[in-house]
């Protein structure tokens, strides 16, 4: 494993003992079903309608899980190579009696049989940490059935760009859009590298892997605000997320 994404991957490791601490909150908060937000269930209705077998990559706590199987999705096999995360995630869904089944693994390289999915499903934090968007693209491919959807819901990729200050819009003088990488500063914390997807590269890797891009929205408002921050760079002048559907062509 390349050793940024091993140092990754202890970071997650760490923070998602998070997921342990706060078992009994997020298990609440997933009975509420209320982790898709209203962009996702507009996009992904007609999907969930036909009961997908769905591929969640980069499942984290996996509230998305839960809200996904009640509003259609058949079962759910999601891919973490977080440990802790997949473990915590597989009680709630068994507490919760959802068809929800976790795997521990890296994403690209899902050790999953190709073709078993019908839906996959990601996003709100994941792209940044693929080293390699063509492999991710890839196996995206791989996964899907032949007429399978991806679905995306994403930060966008400005995001790093912009200044958290509550009153004035601004570009952080440290970062371009179209830098590699940059550590993040946050959570996960430890130094993590975030790794620097711009629109172009993601619908040009999946175009690559074979897939047809059906919807790509972006939107003003982020998918996740630290808890007590406010920036006017959220109060609808610039993206902050984008949903992307894409669908695997039929040979
Ligand atoms: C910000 S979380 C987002 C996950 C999920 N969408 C959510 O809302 O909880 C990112 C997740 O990606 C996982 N992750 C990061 N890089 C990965 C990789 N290369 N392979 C598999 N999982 C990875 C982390 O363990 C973490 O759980």
């Amino acid at each position: 494993m390349d050793t940024d994404v091993a140092r990754n991957r202890v970071a997650w490791e760490q923070a998602s003992q998070k997921h342990v601490r706060e078992y009994d909150e997020l298990l609440a908060q997933a009975a509420r079903r209320e982790s898709l937000t209203g962009n996702e269930r507009r996009l992904l209705e007609p999907v969930l309608r036909e009961r997908p077998v769905v591929v969640h990559l980069q499942s984290g706590h996996g509230m998305d899980d839960v809200d996904l199987v009640s509003a259609g999705a058949g079962r759910v096999v999601a891919v973490d190579y977080s440990v802790t995360a997949a473990s915590a995630a597989q009680r709630r869904a068994r507490e919760l009696g959802v068809p929800a089944y976790y795997v521990a693994a890296e994403v690209p390289g899902v050790p999953l049989k190709p073709g078993v999915a019908d839906l996959v499903y990601t996003g709100k934090g994941a792209l940044i940490w693929m080293r390699d968007i063509d492999a991710w693209a890839r196996d995206v491919a791989t996964l899907l059935k032949p007429g399978g959807q991806l679905f995306v819901y994403e930060a966008h990729p400005a995001v790093p760009l912009w200044v958290w200050d509550e009153q004035e819009v601004g570009v952080r003088p440290d970062r371009s859009y179209f830098a590699d990488s940059h550590i993040n500063e946050t959570f996960p914390a430890n130094g993590a590298q975030e790794w620097q997807w711009t629109l172009g590269q993601i619908v040009t890797a999946l175009v690559a892997a074979g897939l047809e891009i059906r919807v790509l929205e972006e939107y003003p408002e982020p998918f996740w605000k630290p808890v007590g921050q406010e920036a006017a760079a959220w109060e609808g002048r610039l993206p902050n997320s984008f949903a992307l559907l894409a669908e695997k062509v039929r040979s």
